[in-house]
């Protein structure tokens, strides 16, 4: 019978005869692709269809001295992470000062576009940084964070049109101080929040962000026409 100092010893060898054995990190070459499918939100009531194509900007003054937002990516398979998705995406937000054209002000279409993506799925989305916004106007500090709504239609009807919003890093009022839900506006999902440098000039800030849609959509929520 062994030593009980033997049998430690031979644990021990056995232990680094195996760890010689084993690649160092054994994942990180194949394994199962690394994206999750982008989460919807609410549509919220200022979506109107039939926005015209994007041209240079989608708001009106976007070259006048105020803060810009660029914001380009791909749209992708969820399920590889990287086959394209030529697709439509309809974009709207609030304007500088929080107000949306059609609702708040005389002029449909203003800080809203239809963009097409190339046919490897990339887009460019150049526009006003947008106004945040109170969901209640009797309640101080009902702010919503920045946000840019999208709804995604890819031209391969396979994939579901996804409707969902992109947020901006170091905002505060995202979760938890959205006072729009988490469970419809999911400004909780860092997926959703992408962050932002200014290279080219102060006022302009860009960022990039990829989306992910899988076979069948990546699912809606309803909230009527509540949400925001
Ligand atoms: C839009 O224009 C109409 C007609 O001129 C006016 O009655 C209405 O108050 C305007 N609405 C806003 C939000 O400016
Ligand atoms: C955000 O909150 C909602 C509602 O609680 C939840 O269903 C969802 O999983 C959360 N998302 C993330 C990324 O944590
Ligand atoms: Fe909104």
């Amino acid at each position: 019978m062994p030593s009980r100092a033997f049998s430690f010893y031979l644990c021990l060898h056995v232990a680094f005869v195996t760890s010689q054995l084993l690649p160092p990190f054994p994942r990180i070459l194949g394994g199962a692709p690394k994206c999750r499918p982008t989460a919807p939100a609410t549509l919220g009531p200022y979506y109107i269809a039939g926005a015209p194509p994007s041209k240079e900007t989608i708001c009106k003054g976007a070259n006048e001295n105020h803060q810009r937002l660029i914001v380009t990516g791909r749209i992708l398979d969820a399920t590889d992470c990287r086959t394209p998705l030529a697709s439509i995406i309809e974009v709207w937000h609030a304007d500088m000062n929080g107000a949306y054209s059609h609702f708040q002000y005389n002029d449909s279409y203003d800080c809203r576009a239809t963009i097409e993506t190339r046919s490897d799925g990339q887009y460019f989305l150049k526009t006003k940084f947008p106004g945040r916004y109170r969901i209640n106007e009797k309640v101080v500090n009902s702010y919503r964070p920045a946000h840019v709504h999208f709804k995604i239609t890819p031209l391969n009807p396979k994939y579901g049109v996804l409707i969902t919003q992109l947020y901006f890093e170091n905002d505060m009022f995202l979760y938890p101080h959205d006072s729009c839900d988490a469970t419809v506006c999911t400004s909780n999902d860092t997926a959703l929040i992408v962050s932002l440098t200014n290279f080219r000039d102060v006022k302009t800030f860009e960022g990039k962000w990829d989306v992910y849609i899988k076979p069948g959509g990546n699912g809606f929520i309803d909230s009527g026409k509540g949400g925001h």
